[in-house]
């Protein structure tokens, strides 16, 4: 599929149209971008995830209470919750969100596939949410962009524009409200299922459940902040450095004052800092391990025993194949024409172009990737840190450690 072939997940744009006009620009609504979309969780399955300990669920309640009984205009809770919360919800005016779905429900990770006009580690995750009449989280900001995917029931979404990061918000509670939201003329839409509505970050929006059964799939978004990016890639830089590369001011002029920190001074360091920092091999393989950090480190588990390898590859030769842990993350880079990295779960490891490409891309993982060379202890390893896995309901009897 080529860049410009009309995608109508986009309303008929193309992968090019989008990324050139919108993505990161501005809103665009797209009518019945997936026309045959069904609810992939009922709302009670939904509610089941919320109540799971380690899935980060919220509870959002208009016109809740606190924990003593006090009337609060807003009401936030975290999960795990239990049958008792759900009980005593009203029938209105609350919103239940789950966050990462696509790792623990394979259909929900599914739906990520048809993203692949992004880059995928640009991904962060899929929240679901369900949401009786009236819910909604407020009019809010988010720093990432969304498609806002309406998968059942109706939703009543109202766009503000861009709002800085500066704005007022409702002080007291623990979630970013706006204190003012006004509608701009003409962004106020009802999304029936299959409708999606693509925000850039720094939007401000208000959706309000229209239904008994509005549930929206957010796939969200991750970008570095320059605040985390600066912070992660001098720690990484760092651990390789010698203790030997200091400041150095060999040759230097007399100083006029002695207790001045002149320009010159100031020039040395700012050249040990950006010449230190200025390395786009060691920039490439930072990048890759921190964009396929896992959202949750706990959750790969790795294999109490290393994978025999030639057991492996015979399992995969007797018409096995494996699967990418739902939640882990691949992506490569080509170092040169034989060499490659792969980035897993925010490690990387050397491997050639090909079997990287194909790692980090869905194709099957099954005996046709043995035909590069270390496919099987590469494979193995993988399995064995966690990021791979069986398919699920398979025997036993197929792991071969
Ligand atoms: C929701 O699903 O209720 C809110 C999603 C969002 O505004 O980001
Ligand atoms: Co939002």
């Amino acid at each position: 599929m080529s860049a410009d072939t009309p995608l109508p997940l986009l309303g008929g744009l193309s992968a090019a149209d989008f990324l050139g006009q919108y993505w990161q620009r501005k809103p665009l609504l797209i009518r019945g971008a997936f026309p045959d979309i069904e609810s992939p969780l009922s709302p009670d399955e939904l509610a089941g995830l919320a109540c799971e300990d380690r899935i980060e669920a919220r509870l959002v309640e208009e016109h809740g209470r606190d924990a003593k009984g006090n009337p609060q205009p807003w009401q936030v809770s975290h999960g795990p919750f239990d049958e008792a919360t759900f009980a005593r919800l009203p029938e209105r005016d609350w919103s239940l969100l789950v966050q990462a779905v696509d790792h623990y429900v394979p259909e929900v990770a599914e739906l990520l596939e048809t993203f692949s006009f992004l880059p995928r580690w640009r991904l962060d995750d899929i929240m679901i949410s369900y949401a009786p009449p009236g819910g909604s989280v407020g009019p809010h900001v988010d720093q990432y962009d969304v498609f806002l995917l309406q998968t059942g029931g109706q939703r009543h979404w109202q766009l503000g524009g861009a709002v800085d990061e500066e704005a007022p918000i409702i002080e007291g509670i623990d979630l970013r409200i706006l204190k003012h939201f006004e509608v701009t003329p003409g962004e106020d839409w009802v999304l029936e299922p299959g409708d999606m509505l693509y925000l850039p970050p720094g939007h401000a929006h208000h959706g309000v459940s229209q239904s008994e059964d509005c549930m929206t799939v957010s796939v969200g978004f991750r970008a570095l902040s320059a605040d985390e990016a600066v912070t992660s890639f001098a720690d990484y830089v760092g651990e390789t450095l010698p203790a030997s590369r200091r400041y150095s001011d060999a040759g230097m002029t007399p100083p006029v004052d002695a207790g001045e920190l002149n320009d010159e001074a100031l020039e040395r360091m700012r050249a040990l800092i950006l010449e230190t920092l200025d390395d786009p091999a060691q920039l490439a393989q930072w990048f890759g391990r921190v964009m396929t950090q896992p959202k949750y480190v706990d959750q790969l588990v790795p294999q109490e025993a290393p994978t025999p390898v030639e057991a492996l590859a015979a399992e995969l030769e007797a018409g096995a194949h494996l699967e990418r842990t739902l939640g882990s993350r691949f992506a490569w880079r080509a170092l040169n024409e034989t060499e490659a990295t792969l980035f897993v779960d925010g490690d990387g490891l050397p491997c050639t172009p090909s079997l990287a490409q194909a790692l980090a891309s869905n194709a099957p993982i099954d005996a046709e990737l043995l035909a590069h060379p270390g496919a099987a202890a590469l494979i193995a390893g993988l399995l064995d840190r966690g990021s791979l896995s069986w398919p699920a309901g398979d025997d036993d009897d197929e792991d071969p450690s």
